[in-house]
């Protein structure tokens, strides 16, 4: 699914950068642009990033 509409942004890739070493916003905004145009994504990429640090 699209997480963030702006940059064409998938969960998986935010989950793929995230097991990458992502811990941060910051570092999702520099790979992927997420949340860095109209900023409505920013809450379900923080959550979808919270997800994957739970499991992994
Ligand atoms: Fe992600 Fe707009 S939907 S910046």
């Amino acid at each position: 699914m699209y997480v963030c509409v702006c940059f064409g942004v998938t969960d998986k890739q935010v989950k793929q950068v995230v097991a990458e070493g992502a811990t941060d916003l910051k570092t999702l905004q520099a790979k992927l642009n997420v949340g860095t145009q109209c900023g409505k994504c920013i809450k379900t990429t923080l959550e979808i990033m919270q997800q994957q640090l739970d499991v992994t």
